[in-house]
């Protein structure tokens, strides 16, 4: 590549001087159109039957999209058919517009209108390709060549929308300058005052004018400054609504849409996930999505992202990315230690806060408004820290580990997934849990225990005695028994009898857990050991003083082990 890129030819930026687009703000929806059934079905291995287009096309209205371009009916029977079964079948409802595509031939727009006849709202969407490569390369032919073909085509399409006045088709029209992006912005107004003439564009009859990146060629601000010197150049501004039709050959449609919207466009043609002929269409998922985070309702619904993308995937057999915005598999996920720690004190905060707003770090969007709110938002790999893992056995298994035993039960979490060298499921999280705290059975094991409480007529601080039977692993059983203050401490002193000494006691804490129908207390103990080092147990029982003496001895074990 060394010197390839020297046969590049770079964009020429519009000459526009005091440009207003980079200080305004999206403040509504645009009218949406969506080309799935048409840009996106013609960029497929397999372009959808009739029954995956019917499915789409429902898909389409349920989230509220009103004009749907359906198909290019002069190009293919197949088209024509599908377009017929439509309307013969009354799959449209009053509400939708369909569009549907032709070039600005005239046995082409003929035959466009013999297939739209019948439906209510239709409009007839016709082009020609405007741009200086396309000129020079394809058609050989100046402007004026270019122009009139575009003129006779609208003048056609008058005609026969004349003809058909009365008939119950509610036609309206759009015309798209083919590769706009390419093509000098003056040819561009030009061709496109010319157009709006031969349709008779007023008030009342207003030309859609969709101005396409065919194929991106620049940077989301190039394209911006191309779209307000259209607007504030064209003759007839009121008269036309501004469409665009952004392509993604440089990943930035979505950008290019929205730079667009702010340089004064009102309508956006694109496709579910984007896609679309070769990088594909600018994504409406993705732009609508994008204002709704922005507090601006988009006016589509998708509140059911997981079966809308169901749906695209089966029917356009194409897949939607792990990580494509809002519906990506992993977009709701955070698997970075401190990611995690910061969506659990978001999660606590809007808890506690009582927010109107939504104000999770990491998460722009609130997953349950696209459907999302089941999965699990944290998931453990060795990326995590020790927030996750406690957060795991905190939301999936109820066990509300305190602060202190974040950094260990991490630690032993983080090593296993070294070790796996993949991501680890909760099942696999608690298992660890097991491992570390609930099955550990030595060296020192618990035989027999019982508490008898002590006290004496007018006693103000009563005795607990602990009585029991300790095993050391290789050693025969004793019998032991200690009293203090509650169980913990009468605990404590029998084990001194046996040589268990030097442990303090810092910390403790409980809560009852269910497991299935059985309620069991679960104690969590940090102690001291003899050198100073932190250590932990665990302790489950059906009664709270012998979990808790299960955790101390769990503790024991576990540092005497280490
Ligand atoms: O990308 C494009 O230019 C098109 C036109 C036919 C509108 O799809
Ligand atoms: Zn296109």
């Amino acid at each position: 590549m060394k010197s390839g890129y020297q046969k590049y030819i770079p964009f020429t930026p519009v000459p526009i001087e005091n440009r207003q687009w980079p200080s305004k703000t999206i403040e509504k929806a645009p009218i949406w159109c969506s080309v799935d059934l048409r840009d996106g079905n013609q960029a497929l291995i397999d372009p959808m039957n009739l029954q995956e287009k019917l499915e789409m096309f429902k898909t389409l209205i349920d989230i509220g999209i009103k004009e749907i371009e359906v198909g290019f009916p002069s190009a293919s029977e197949t088209e024509y058919e599908i377009l017929r079964t439509l309307i013969d079948e009354k799959y449209i409802p009053d509400d939708v517009t369909i569009q549907v595509l032709v070039q600005a031939r005239e046995h082409l727009i003929r035959k466009t209108f013999e297939a739209i006849s019948g439906a209510k709202n239709v409009i007839v969407h016709f082009y020609n390709s405007t741009s200086t490569l396309q000129r020079k390369v394809v058609f050989k032919k100046d402007m004026d060549g270019i122009i009139d073909i575009a003129v006779n085509g609208a003048k056609l399409i008058k005609k026969l929308t004349d003809e058909m006045a009365g008939s119950g088709t509610n036609i309206r029209f759009e015309y798209s300058p083919e590769s706009f992006s390419g093509t000098e912005m003056d040819n561009a107004v030009r061709i496109c005052d010319e157009v709006m003439k031969a349709l008779d564009a007023n008030e009342n009859n207003k030309v859609i004018l969709n101005l396409p990146s065919t194929v991106e060629g620049s940077t989301p601000n190039g394209y911006a400054d191309q779209i307000e010197y259209f607007c504030t150049h064209l003759a007839d501004r009121k008269n036309a609504i501004i469409s665009l039709h952004p392509h993604n050959d440089r990943g930035t449609a979505v950008a290019a849409a929205e730079l667009g919207l702010l340089a004064g466009a009102d309508r956006i043609e694109g496709t579910l996930f984007g896609n679309g002929e070769r990088t594909g269409n600018v994504d409406i998922v993705t732009l609508a999505l994008n204002m709704y985070t922005q507090a601006i309702d988009p006016k589509l619904d998708f509140h059911n992202i997981n079966d809308i993308k169901e749906v695209f995937e089966r029917t356009t057999k194409m897949s939607v990315g792990d990580r494509h915005p809002y519906a990506g598999k992993l977009v709701f996920t955070a698997f970075s230690g401190s990611h995690q720690d910061a969506i659990n004190k978001g999660k606590e905060y809007m808890k506690t806060s009582n927010s109107d707003y939504w104000e999770i770090p990491y998460l722009p969007i609130d997953p349950a408004d696209v459907g999302r709110e089941y999965e699990p938002i944290i998931r453990i790999n060795s990326q995590s820290g020790k927030g996750g893992a406690a957060y795991i056995m905190s939301t999936v298994f109820s066990f509300n580990l305190p602060k202190k035993m974040h950094p260990e039960f991490g630690a032993a979490v983080k090593a296993e997934c070294d070790r796996v060298g993949t991501e680890i499921e909760p099942k696999q999280v608690f298992e660890i849990f097991e491992k570390e705290y609930l099955k550990v059975s030595g060296p020192y094991q618990l035989i027999k225990h019982k508490f008898i409480e002590e006290s004496e007529v007018n006693d103000t601080s009563p005795k607990v005695r602990f009585d029991g039977i300790i095993k050391n692993n290789g050693f025969e059983p004793v019998e032991i028994s200690g009293k203090g203050t509650g169980p913990i401490d009468a605990f404590f002193n029998a084990l001194a009898k046996v040589g268990i000494e030097g442990y303090k006691f810092e910390d403790y804490s409980e809560h009852a857990i269910s497991i299935g129908a059985d309620a069991k207390a679960v104690s969590y103990i940090h102690l001291k050991t003899p050198d100073g080092k932190d250590c932990f147990g665990v302790g489950m029982s059906h009664n709270i003083n012998y979990a808790s003496i299960r955790g101390v001895l769990c503790a024991i074990n576990r540092s005497l082990k280490k």
